[in-house]
This record gives C-alpha cells, sequence and structure tokens, in this order.
C-alpha cells in the first residue's frame, strides 16, 4: 500500500495546446494551465504544424511556472515529471519531450512517457473518483475514433476504431463546408440547436465484418453532395439543419457501436474520452442509452475532454505505482500505438 502522496507534473504538448498541470495521486487536480493557439491557427482554417511547434517553445516555461505555482508547490515537492511523446505532430511532441527530459535530468527525477490517447481515457479517473478498470471506453478526439476496453490501468484492448475520417475530423470538415471556421466541433453543436436533426436523411455507416469500426469518409461527402446539390438548384441552405442532421448522424453510429460492444463484453460501465466528448448532443444520448440498459455513464467535464495536461499527469500516475519509466533517450513517436511502450 502506498501511503506517500505523489505529485507529477503532466505536459502535453502534441497539438495546438500547450498544456502543464500537477496532479496528486492521479485523481486531485492541483493545477490545470492551457495556453491554446485556436486564435493564431483559426487564420489557417487549421493547426500549422510548424507554426504550432514554434509557439509551444515559445510558451512552455511559462505555462510550466504557472502550473507549479497555482499548484504552490516547488520542484523539491514534484515526484516525476511527465508528458505526451505520441502520437500526434512530431514537431510539437519534440517540444514537450525535449523540455521533459531537460528537467528530468537538472532535477534528477523519473521522467514518464505517455501516450496522448491513454491521457484523454484517463481523463475520466479525474472527476469520478469511484471509477476503476475495467470498463468501455469511446475515444473521439481529432485525430482518433477508438472503442478501447480498458482492461486495468495501463492495458488496452482495441476492439474498434474508424478505418477513414476521425469523428473530430469529420465534425472540422463538415464545419468548413458549411463556412463555421476552424475547429467545427464546438460550432456544430452549438449551431445544431437551432436546427431539425431528421430534416436531412445522411447515412449511418457500417464497417462489413467489423461491427465495432467506424467510417465517417461517406457521411463527409454525402454532407458536401448535399449542399453541392443545393447550390445547383438554387435552393436556400438551412444549415442548422445540416449541422442538427449530420450530427446527429454522427451520435447514432457512436451509440449503436457502444452500446452493441457494452452489451456484447458484459460491462456496466461505460466512458467517453476526447474532444468529441464534450459534444452535448452525444453526452445526451450516451445519458440516455445508458440509463435504458441501467449502465453507468463516465465522461469528463469539457475542460478534461479537449488537449489538456491534467489527463497526462493522471496517466502517469499508474505507469510511476507500476515502475515504468523512460530513459534519456525518449523520442517523439507520432504514429504510437494504443498500449504499446517504446
Ligand atoms: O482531443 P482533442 O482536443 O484533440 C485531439 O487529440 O485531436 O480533440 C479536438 C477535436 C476537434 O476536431 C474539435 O472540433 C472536436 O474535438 N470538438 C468537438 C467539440 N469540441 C471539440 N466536436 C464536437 N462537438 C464539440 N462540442
Ligand atoms: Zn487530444
Amino acid at each position: 500500500m502506498n501511503t506517500k502522496d505523489v505529485c507529477i507534473l503532466g505536459i502535453e504538448s502534441s497539438c495546438d495546446e500547450t498544456a502543464a498541470s500537477v496532479v496528486k495521486n492521479g485523481r486531485e487536480v492541483l493545477s490545470n494551465v492551457i495556453s491554446s493557439q485556436i486564435a493564431i491557427h483559426t487564420e489557417y482554417g487549421g493547426v500549422v504544424p510548424e507554426i504550432a511547434s514554434r509557439k509551444h517553445i515559445e510558451n512552455i516555461n511559462f505555462v510550466i511556472k504557472k502550473a507549479l505555482s497555482d499548484a504552490d508547490k516547488t520542484w523539491d515537492d514534484i515526484d516525476a515529471i511527465a508528458v505526451t511523446y505520441g502520437p500526434g505532430l512530431v514537431g510539437a511532441l519534440l517540444v514537450g519531450v525535449s523540455e521533459a527530459k531537460a528537467l528530468a535530468f537538472a532535477l534528477d527525477k523519473p521522467l514518464i512517457g505517455v501516450h496522448h490517447i491513454e491521457g484523454h481515457i484517463s481523463a475520466n479517473f479525474v472527476e469520478n473518483k469511484e471509477l476503476e478498470p475495467p470498463f468501455l471506453c469511446l475515444v473521439v478526439s481529432g485525430g482518433h475514433t477508438h472503442l478501447v476496453i480498458v482492461k486495468d490501468y495501463g492495458k488496452y484492448e482495441l476492439i474498434g476504431r474508424t478505418r477513414d475520417d476521425a469523428a473530430g475530423e469529420a465534425f472540422d470538415k463538415v464545419a468548413r463546408s458549411i463556412g463555421l471556421g476552424y475547429p467545427g466541433g464546438p460550432k456544430v453543436d452549438k449551431l445544431a440547436k437551432e436546427g431539425n436533426p431528421e430534416a436531412i436523411e445522411f447515412p449511418r455507416a457500417s464497417v462489413r465484418d467489423s461491427e465495432y469500426d467506424f467510417s465517417f469518409s461517406g457521411l463527409k461527402s454525402a454532407v458536401l453532395n448535399y449542399l453541392n446539390q443545393c447550390e445547383m438548384k438554387n435552393i436556400e441552405v438551412n444549415k442548422a439543419d445540416v449541422a442538427a442532421s449530420f450530427q446527429k448522424a454522427v451520435v447514432d453510429v457512436l451509440v449503436d457501436h457502444s452500446m452493441k460492444a457494452v452489451e456484447n463484453y458484459g460491462f456496466d460501465k461505460i466512458a467517453i474520452a476526447g474532444g468529441v466528448a464534450s459534444n452535448s448532443a452525444i453526452r445526451e444520448a450516451f445519458s440516455k442509452e445508458c440509463a435504458k440498459r441501467n449502465i453507468t455513464f463516465y465522461h469528463p467535464s469539457p475542460i478534461f475532454c479537449t488537449d489538456n495536461a491534467v489527463m497526462i499527469a493522471s496517466a502517469a500516475y499508474y505507469e510511476y505505482l507500476n515502475g515504468v519509466t523512460h530513459g534519456y533517450d525518449l523520442n517523439a513517436v507520432p504514429n504510437l500505438r494504443l498500449g504499446e511502450r517504446i
């Protein structure tokens, strides 16, 4: 039994958020600092990797300093340095990884590399103290759509994944096509509240021979075709109806696959994670379907769904307890697979 408190500094820089946080015993948030670059990338309609790396390198020391001072901690109180080392944009990851290695080396503290998606899943531990593996988790982010069995801390089985676009990518592309700008997810979510989800019949794709896999590229094309046809026929597009009908098509598939998996595997709890998990229609649909089946539904607050470093420090805590640390040869791994340890 571990009786000493463990404080971990988490660092996250895999995409367009520079984030640092201090988390006690994996579940108690002492600080959560996020410096978002969204305003800069909005000008370009999406994340520009080189700009992201440059902004991370400008901001990272300030963000870490603030995470320590918000937590009212000094370096002496920190037991380990954790950092996202993949998957993500290589240049962006390298900034966080280099920073974490320099800190671990200079301060002579353990270094723990964390998988970004394992971090997203762990965000559920922070506000749900009673949640323990095993459980099923749907991870929906800008780059991933994964249905995962969390067998134990640090042990995952991927049972379903997208064959093409990630759910967040589909939100972002559809948002762009109806002129909402970047990042599209929250904008579609907001506009959809004013639209009719039954107005347009968009496809709900299933993948043959793989009941838990997803495919969103057909849906994205169907939205683009619908918009083109309206233009050709000179019909005015009701953007709110497009947003609501598209969102409903995504939600239906996510809920359908997740409920099938939870029933087939016999779980009594399911969690959702990743930026898209902050979507209001997804949360509503999961709450309803889980209540019908007597399944407990877990979801992080929106601030812990999108990229943050609390989730990285939380995931690292369980690695720390298991004695998993990395050497000074830790590198960024842009295509790191779930459950893989490099
Ligand atoms: O997890 P995340 O912050 O970064 C990645 O690891 O990719 O996810 C970002 C994605 C973006 O595609 C964004 O549009 C989407 O999450 N997103 C949403 C919402 N908030 C963020 N999608 C739908 N509804 C939302 N409310
Ligand atoms: Zn993420």
